[in-house]
């Protein structure tokens, strides 16, 4: 696999071998060498690849594009060319433009992961999410997550029910008609408290602000996960979010606070699956 850009580039062999775990003790590889690309803020993306990075041993460049000569001009293609020519051979790339970690890979033949592409995918945070339900139910076949909130928009949405389709995982769309969008108007269910009791997990989605969406907080908040919707859930049912969290916008104080709430298992989980990606991507330059 010589690039990660969205969940079917995976093979079900490689998915296997991320979500069993098998890849995440990784021998050190002095010939990795990993630049970090972010174009939009991130923290537990960023700091969780650089990580599993740090698991073999590999020298990582991490490239501020606000403080590089990004800022100068340099288009995306340069500067990732340039971070090639200085010895990275996987690069990660976070853009606000759907499809610029593949024009990356195109362009220049590097390794590239996507660490999130504007409304496009984000493969790696639906991996950790993977790994997260299976931790807690043993299996994905036959489960059921409610995903809530601004769809049309999410990123991780785009990863998230491709993989969960594939492992099985019953999935339904919450939302209104201008979190749905064109893209799932035609199968959004429209109250949360018509599905919150018979789910295994509710996954929210973060009210994205920099999407210039023009949902207000309010809006956002008649989907809240409040503690009334967390006492109707069934005994095991848990509450993931793929972070950051809006607390009081699409989750209470309470609920995100909650033993339900497995939003920290996702971050740890996040670790795991990009050693695995890692580990998978670099195979050949061990
Ligand atoms: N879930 C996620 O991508 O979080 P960060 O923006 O902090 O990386």
């Amino acid at each position: 696999m010589k690039a990660l850009l969205g969940i079917n580039d995976l093979s079900d062999i490689d998915l296997a071998a991320v979500l069993d775990g098998s890849r995440c003790a990784p021998e050190p590889n002095p010939n990795l060498v990993v630049a970090n690309l972010f174009f939009e803020a991130s923290t537990r993306t960023r700091l969780s690849f650089e990580m599993a990075a740090r698991r073999f041993n590999a020298m990582v460049l991490d490239l501020n594009p606000d403080q590089s000569s990004v800022s100068k001009g340099e288009s995306v293609v340069d500067t990732a060319a340039t971070l090639g020519a200085l010895g990275a051979n996987v690069v990660v790339v976070r853009h606000g433009e759907a499809g610029v970690p593949g024009l990356v890979h195109q362009s220049t033949g590097l390794r590239v992961i996507n660490a999130g592409d504007g409304i496009g995918e984000h493969p790696t945070q639906a991996l950790a999410d993977a790994w997260t339900l299976k931790q807690r139910f043993g299996g994905w076949e036959g489960l059921r997550v409610a995903v809530v909130g601004d769809l049309a928009h999410s990123r991780v949405l785009g990863s998230l029910e491709l993989l969960l389709s594939r492992l099985g995982v019953e999935v339904t769309l919450v939302g209104d008609a201008e979190m749905a969008g064109e893209r799932f108007a035609d199968r959004v269910v429209p109250e949360l408290d018509e599905v919150v009791a018979e789910v295994d997990c509710v996954y929210l989605l973060r009210w994205q602000q920099e999407r210039g969406v023009s949902l207000s907080p309010d809006r956002y908040r008649r989907f809240q996960m409040n503690p009334g919707r967390e006492q109707r859930m069934s005994k095991d049912a848990i509450i993931m979010h793929p972070g950051p969290i809006n607390r009081g916008v699409e989750i209470t104080e309470e609920v995100a606070d909650s033993p339900r709430s497995v939003m920290l298992d996702q971050v740890r989980a996040g670790v795991e699956v990009r050693t695995g990606v890692f580990s998978l991507i670099c195979e050949d330059l061990a």
